[in-house]
């Protein structure tokens, strides 16, 4: 199997608007309107880095600042996958550097994850956003289907060269462009559901969503159903390790 390959058995739902985009293409052929024909012969995380800072495939180049490409470990067990870059990251060039990026920091250490066996990135690697109605403060806007369609090689690329043994999605946006548009983070939280992406895969809140909770209190107990969740990755991690 040729290295632009990803795992055999991926499967498409019927919905067109929202289908798990199959993973056992060749990483370049996918549809046309997305990044598949920038996605280089040699597969390192190097070379799509350089790659992807010049992706043109979507509209969100125009309003973002800079790509912002995954980090971490290129033989990571974790990977950890969230949405779209935020203002901070769009400005720092790095995923999770924000204050939802301070959350999870602190949620991975308190679940006993190292942060140098975790891959972090996103569905979308460009910042989507508009204006406020006052001020100048960009307000984060959820990417639409057909940008997540259109970054989606870059991320399949990711997984294709890290191969990680765990992947967790951070929130609704990248669960359900993942894993399918039925699937509810609140239902199926930190559960491990078939996919074709790992051997391991899994959903969990956002970090945003428990800094949006209403009071202290709240946004405790939150943090500590995140932490809870990552547990469960982390534990997975380190049995599959133990087996091998
Ligand atoms: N939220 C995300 O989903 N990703 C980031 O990189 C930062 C905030
Ligand atoms: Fe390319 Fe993704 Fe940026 Fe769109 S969001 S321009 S597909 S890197």
């Amino acid at each position: 199997m040729s290295r632009l390959h990803l795992t055999k058995g991926a499967r498409e739902t019927n919905d067109p608007q929202l289908s798990v985009i199959s993973a056992n293409m060749p990483l370049r052929d996918k549809a046309e309107g997305t990044a598949a024909p920038l996605i280089p012969e040699k597969l390192t995380l190097d070379n799509l880095r350089r790659a992807a800072a010049t992706c043109t495939a979507c509209d969100l180049w125009k309003k973002g600042t800079q790509t912002v490409f995954g980090e971490g470990s290129p033989h990571a067990s974790l990977m950890l996958i969230g949405e779209q870059p935020g203002d901070k990251e769009d400005l720092a060039g790095h995923p999770f550097v924000g204050p939802a990026g301070r959350l999870l920091d602190e949620a991975l250490v308190a679940a006993g994850i190292d942060r140098r066996e975790v891959y972090v990135t996103n569905v979308v690697k460009h910042f989507s956003w508009i204006p406020a109605e006052r001020g100048k403060r960009r307000i984060h806007k959820k990417p639409r289907y057909s940008e997540i369609k259109a970054c989606r090689p870059w991320l399949d690329a990711e997984i294709a060269v890290t191969r990680p043994q765990v992947i967790v999605c951070l929130g609704a946006t990248a669960a359900q462009s993942l894993l399918g548009k039925e699937f509810s983070v609140m239902r199926d939280r930190a559960k491990f559901v078939p996919s074709e992406l790992a051997p391991n895969v899994m959903a969990t809140v956002h970090p945003s969503s428990i800094l949006r909770a209403s009071d202290d209190e709240s946004r405790r107990a939150q943090k500590e159903m995140f932490i809870a969740d990552l547990r469960v990755a982390a534990a997975r991690v380190r049995k599959l390790r133990r087996a091998a």
